[in-house]
């Protein structure tokens, strides 16, 4: 919690709306491992992390919703939820959360503002929806229940961003508990909790700060790439409902186009790890942990195309450090972070060979963030 940050922003609510709030706050997420299996219906492995949205939120008289955002500096104001061009990006994302509320008798005024980086790849946006989602629930005593608010908080990506993002981010947001990670099985939508004590190692994030603009075809192609894979395996066999369905033996024995083959592989490939990684947690086994890390990096890169020249680089040069047991693009994957298990005493040293490196190769300057796992929206 970054309780300062939670004051500013409950003061800036003050000063607008001349009253006082309730406080909020949704946290980003990292995964540790299962990429892009969430909308397979496989096993992701996400947790919570020490980068929030803190909201201020009231109601007011004025029969409208009034919208500030502090980071960005700006407003926005609605009193028919409707978006139009004119929109701001932003206030879109709570738009589409409060637009799914029924028996909406209230107007709401919010302030937000976070610390979590915006398109790092760590669910900024899940937060937001995730946190107004709480908000608003909590301010109408609707009574919806996490998974409920989980829902309509991926609902807000996909009718309002045009992301058709599986059920991760938004899950992790909610369901988050500080020091465990969250092993979702994404076709029941339940999970278990797993401790993650990663003795004198960390989990250490470098940001490539490329943001890439297709990220988001790319994932919708990705997506409907498997869902082309499925209709295939489907005709052979009535119980491929989902690639997370499809066996090692049916994957070999059939040729469909290349692309379903390759994408149906990883997908066949990476619930298979997120089953080990939980293994290789539980056993306290990190170095193959860090292995099965890098096998995803790669199947990625080479099955699931993926691909991003600055993650690589990143990867690759952590291959040559003993101190880094794996590393691997994280999350959606177009841009944003790598996600690196690495010993406490070697980061100064990581942090400061790979920034030469990685400026001499992209003349930009990466970021990095240590990150602690913390407990989910509030
Ligand atoms: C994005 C999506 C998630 C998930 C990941 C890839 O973060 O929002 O639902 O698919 O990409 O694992």
């Amino acid at each position: 919690m970054n309780q300062r940050l939670q004051s500013q922003i409950s003061q800036k609510f003050k000063e607008l709306y001349s009253s006082a709030p309730k406080s909020f706050s949704a946290p980003g997420r990292i995964n540790i491992i299962g990429e892009h299996t969430d909308y397979n219906e496989g096993f992701v492995l996400p947790a919570a992390i020490d980068k929030r949205i803190y909201f201020a939120v009231g109601v007011n008289e004025v029969k409208k919703h009034r919208f500030y955002s502090y980071d960005f500096m700006q407003s926005e104001e609605s009193a028919d939820l409707l978006v139009t061009e004119k929109t701001k990006h932003w206030a879109k994302y709570l738009i589409g959360v409060l637009a799914q509320f029924e028996n909406l008798n209230l107007y709401f005024d919010v302030v937000f503002g976070g610390d979590i980086p915006a398109g790092a790849g760590l669910s900024s946006s899940a937060a937001l929806e995730s946190g107004m989602a709480v908000a608003v629930n909590e301010f109408l005593k609707a009574g919806k229940s996490k998974f409920e608010l989980v829902k309509m908080a991926q609902k807000a990506e996909h009718d309002y961003a045009g992301v058709l993002c599986g059920i991760m981010d938004q899950y992790a947001s909610v369901f988050g508990k500080e020091n465990q990670v969250i092993k979702l099985d994404c076709r029941t939508n339940t999970h278990e909790y797993f401790p993650l004590d990663l003795k004198d190692y960390e989990l250490l994030l470098v940001d490539t700060k490329v943001k890439h603009s297709l990220a988001s075809s790319e994932y919708n192609l990705r997506r409907q790439e498997c869902e082309r894979a499925v209709a295939y395996y489907q005709q052979k066999y009535a119980e491929v409902k989902s690639l997370r369905d499809l066996k090692l033996e049916q994957l070999e024995l059939n040729q469909p186009d290349e692309i379903s083959y390759k994408r149906s592989k990883y997908m066949v490939e990476e619930i298979r790890r997120v089953n080990l990684a939980t293994k290789a947690l539980e056993m306290g086994d990190l170095d193959s942990l860090g292995t099965l890390l890098y096998q995803t990096h790669e199947g990625l890169q080479h099955l699931y195309q993926v691909s991003c020249p600055e993650l690589d680089f990143l990867v690759d040069q952590s291959r040559d450090m003993d101190a880094v047991l794996g590393a691997r693009m994280m999350g959606g994957g177009f841009g944003g972070c790598t996600l690196n298990l690495i010993k406490r005493d070697a980061i100064e040293n990581f942090k400061s060979s790979i920034k030469t490196n990685y400026e001499k190769q992209f003349h930009q300057s990466p970021d990095f963030y240590l990150v602690k796992i913390e407990n989910g929206a509030n």
